[in-house]
């Protein structure tokens, strides 16, 4: 709900309010954002009057406003002559540059005189129900409305003129655009530039949004890392000055992920005041956080300015991203799962909101680039018969496309290598009971390949410069039409070739040089390849509606609310061995839910870190996002055939929870992690309970949980799991009576047949018990006394437990 009322501007969520009051008649001032403090109606049974009888909005603005009754040293007076009132020291809604503000500014537009010194001051607002109504416009995906209708969101439109002495305003405009979707808590913001003057300007900098808030106890939470080791956690405590992340390789990046958090300090994943920003948008981005002198904190989030001039010509307005912005009282966890919400209410394509993904096997780690059609028919008359439900031809299957220095671009199918047409093959594998998919990478040029003979104009270069080539391949002039054209037209022909029912949308460089022979100028270049990537997205997805796209850009390097508008999932990282994924997916968890993070079972040692783990944790890991395989399933062992059935079994049976239920980080401690799913009736849950390494004679496990019903009783049980022979080495030999030689033929063939059983633990317990006390698990094998119940956890181990209502 959004007022505006007696010159006060109110944004009402459920549990937040967002409150601004004109000051000195052209300043919008932030009083407040944060917990709800806008009056809830009461009933008035208890003889009291309600709230909203005896105090009026004056008095809120009165007692919020900053009094401003003492003039400041040497600042610049913002009122006239009235030197009390100054700007570098007000929460501000928007600020101009050169203007007495000198924290950092979220406008830098020059004019054709080289001026910097902008004059917008607020002259108008509009409100209404729904979207903003520009959105179809600005060339950009948008929030949208949720598609089981939900609060209708409402839109406050702040808009802002270049004011000039002589009174002609010269038709620079400004619009600060506020969207509210109170269903999850959330509030976007936007900013639009509209020239209607003569001249051309030049944008230098504008930011999505601003935001000040009072007080400097802050600490910012990022999301950091790189190719194989995507989005991991880390805190860093606001000190005076700038605190600034982002990106400037021309993807939303590996390197620092858009969403960003800033917390009070004292803040937990349960407890405390807890901001959550992102912004809906793919390209270079920045997060600033400034700490001011005085003792308030800027936000600034939206498009990084490196190599950023936008041209700005007569008539052109400029749309900057959208960006979110939640809060919540509830910790961590409160804003996570705000963010969740508002991915699958309001961002994801509305067809796949809770639409069930399928199991899949991709043949990427199974069999990299060598391949022919009997391999992959192998693969998925292997992978049907597990119970698993697509089959995704990945890399390799095109042109002269034998390894990864070239052919791309060239979308044709090489049938030589698929001993037939698509089609053909297509047929075949859906005759094994599988869905079929097929990766792609449409914004990517080999120099060996036909398309460069045809068009090098088309790659990414500056003449007469060495060209710079990543994973061996340029990069796509996605600014050119022509070159969106002809992609659009490629992959729709083959999308239409044959019965694809999933499509993974691969970008494996980032972008250098930032140069086109024939589309945009240098400074807009990076801003107008994202508007030619959505261009390009939103016309091949928009053709094929209910084919199931899952972005990927060397794994996990574009996890971002552009692309997951229009594809549902994205693959998290190509780091596939679960002690990393505990970093990547629940650093991921902070800001997107496990809906969208495509996680996979591979082989173990690991391809990426070569690390040992067992095939259960490889799964429990994996089940806690959207679930595939990526191995050589046609070489498994019996022992392996049947655990991966039990767990394809046990993810169908639990699908719905673990795709679509509200995950919470319940508890981490140095070496155990508890994640948890939850329905919204707090009926059923699956918790994961990850140990990072063996503890020898610690205390025992704790299963705590959380979200639940206090009074309600619940069945815990633990997913039975197989425990390896070749797990306890020459130990066996303890209990086996004949001598099993470790690594030996013997251990193999037994290791192969046959396996040991897992514990058996089973509680009944009432809610409050789980959340507040924890059951205390079964002793851990520590050498001595193994038995049916003794859970054998050595490093990297894990055991999901389902939780369920029984009373
Ligand atoms: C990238 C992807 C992988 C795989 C390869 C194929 O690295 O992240 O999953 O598709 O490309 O070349």
């Amino acid at each position: 709900m959004i007022t505006v009322k007696n010159g006060l501007y109110t944004i009402t969520s459920g549990r937040t309010s967002y409150v601004m009051h004109i000051r000195e008649g052209k300043y919008v001032e932030n009083l407040h954002y944060g917990r709800r403090i806008t009056p809830m109606h009461r009933a008035n049974t208890d003889g009291l009057l309600d709230a909203r009888d005896i105090m009026t909005d004056t008095d809120t603005e009165a007692a919020l406003a900053e009094k401003y009754t003492n003039p400041y040293g040497n600042s610049v007076a913002a009122a006239g002559d009235n030197w009390c009132v100054t700007l570098d020291d007000m929460c501000l809604e928007m600020s101009n540059a050169a203007t007495g503000d000198y924290r950092s500014l979220p406008l830098m537009l020059e004019g054709p005189d080289g001026c910097i010194s902008t004059r917008f001051y607020i002259e108008d607002s509009l409100l209404y129900e729904g979207l903003y109504a520009d959105s179809d416009k600005t060339g950009m995906p948008y929030a949208h409305i949720s598609p089981d209708g939900g609060d209708k969101p409402w839109t406050l439109e702040l808009i802002y003129r270049d004011h000039h002495t002589d009174g002609d305003d010269k038709g620079l405009e400004l619009r600060v655009i506020y969207t509210a979707f109170e269903d999850c808590d959330v509030i976007t913001k936007r900013m639009v530039l509209i020239n209607d003057t003569g001249v051309t300007y030049t944008v230098r900098d504008i930011s999505s949004m601003m935001l000040d808030l009072q007080g400097r106890d802050y600490s910012v939470m990022t999301f950091d890392g790189l190719w194989t080791r995507e989005r991991h956690a880390h805190i860093k405590k606001l000190e005076s000055g700038i605190y600034e992340t982002g990106s400037t390789n021309g993807t939303s990046s590996n390197f620092h992920n858009p969403f960003v958090m800033l917390l009070k300090d004292g803040t937990t994943e349960k407890y405390g005041d807890c901001y959550g920003f992102n912004l809906i948008y793919s390209g270079n981005h920045r997060e600033r956080m400034e700490v001011s002198e005085y003792g308030k904190t800027r936000v600034l989030t939206g498009i990084n300015p490196f190599g950023f001039a936008y041209p700005l010509k007569p008539g052109e307005r400029f749309y900057t991203p959208e960006a979110m912005l939640t809060y919540s009282p509830d910790g961590f966890n409160g804003v996570s799962h705000n963010c969740h919400r508002f991915i699958t209410d309001h961002i994801i394509p509305p067809y796949f909101r809770g639409r069930k993904r399928p199991i899949l096997i991709n043949n990427w780690e199974a069999t990299y680039f060598d391949f022919n059609r009997r391999k992959l028919i192998d693969l998925a008359g292997t992978a049907a018969s597990l119970g698993i439900e697509l089959f995704v031809l990945d890399d390799g299957w095109f042109g002269d496309r034998s390894d990864d220095s070239k052919a791309l671009g060239d979308w044709y199918v090489n049938e030589k290598k698929l001993g037939g047409t698509l089609d053909s093959l297509v047929k075949e594998i859906k005759s094994k009971g599988l869905l079929f998919g097929i990766w792609v990478e449409p914004e990517m040029i080999s120099q060996k390949s036909r398309l460069y003979e045809t068009h090098p104009d088309w790659a990414v270069s500056v003449p007469g410069k060495e060209i710079y080539t990543g994973r061996n391949q340029m990069i796509l002039d996605y600014t050119r039409k022509d070159v969106r054209d002809h992609i659009v037209d490629v992959i729709c022909k083959l999308l239409g070739s044959a019965d694809i029912s999933y499509v993974k949308w691969d970008m494996n460089r980032p972008i250098t040089d930032a140069y086109s022979k024939g589309g945009s100028l240098p400074g807009a270049f990076y801003h107008d390849y994202v508007l030619g990537l959505y261009d390009v997205m939103k016309r091949i997805t928009g053709a094929y509606p209910h084919v199931l796209f899952e972005g990927c850009s060397a794994g996990g390097n574009r996890f971002d609310m552009g692309i997951l508008s229009y594809m549902p999932q994205i693959w998290t990282s190509d780091d596939t061995d679960p002690s990393e994924r505990m970093y990547i997916q629940g650093g991921t968890s902070y800001g997107y839910p496990q809906s969208v993070m495509g996680a996979h079972v591979s082989a173990s040692p690991n391809h990426q870190t070569l690390r040992e783990t067992s095939l259960e944790t490889r799964f429990n890991v994996a089940a806690m996002g959207v679930l595939g395989y990526e191995l050589d399933l046609t070489r498994l062992s019996l022992v392996d055939r049947k655990i991966i059935s039990g767990q394809v079994e046990f993810y169908k049976k639990n699908r719905e929870l673990l795709q679509n239920g509200s995950f919470t980080r319940v508890y981490n401690s140095d070496n155990n992690t508890i994640w948890q799913v939850t329905d919204d009736k707090k009926e059923h849950a699956v918790a994961l309970l990850y140990k990072r390494y063996a503890e020898p004679n610690q205390s025992y496990d704790i299963l705590y949980a959380s979200d639940l019903i206090e009074d309600a009783v619940y069945r815990v049980r633990v997913r039975s799991i197989k425990v390896k022979v070749k797990t306890f080495g020459n130990l066996i030999n303890q209990i086996s009576p004949v001598y099993i030689k470790e690594d030996g033929v013997m251990q193999a063939l037994i290791g192969k047949a046959y396996a040991m059983d897992g514990e058996t633990e089973e509680y009944t317990v009432n809610g409050a018990t789980l959340m507040y006390a924890g059951i205390r698990l079964a002793g851990r094998f520590i050498g001595t006394g193994l038995n049916e119940g003794t859970r054998v956890m050595g490093d990297y181990s894990s055991r999901l437990y389902s939780i369920d209502k029984i009373g």
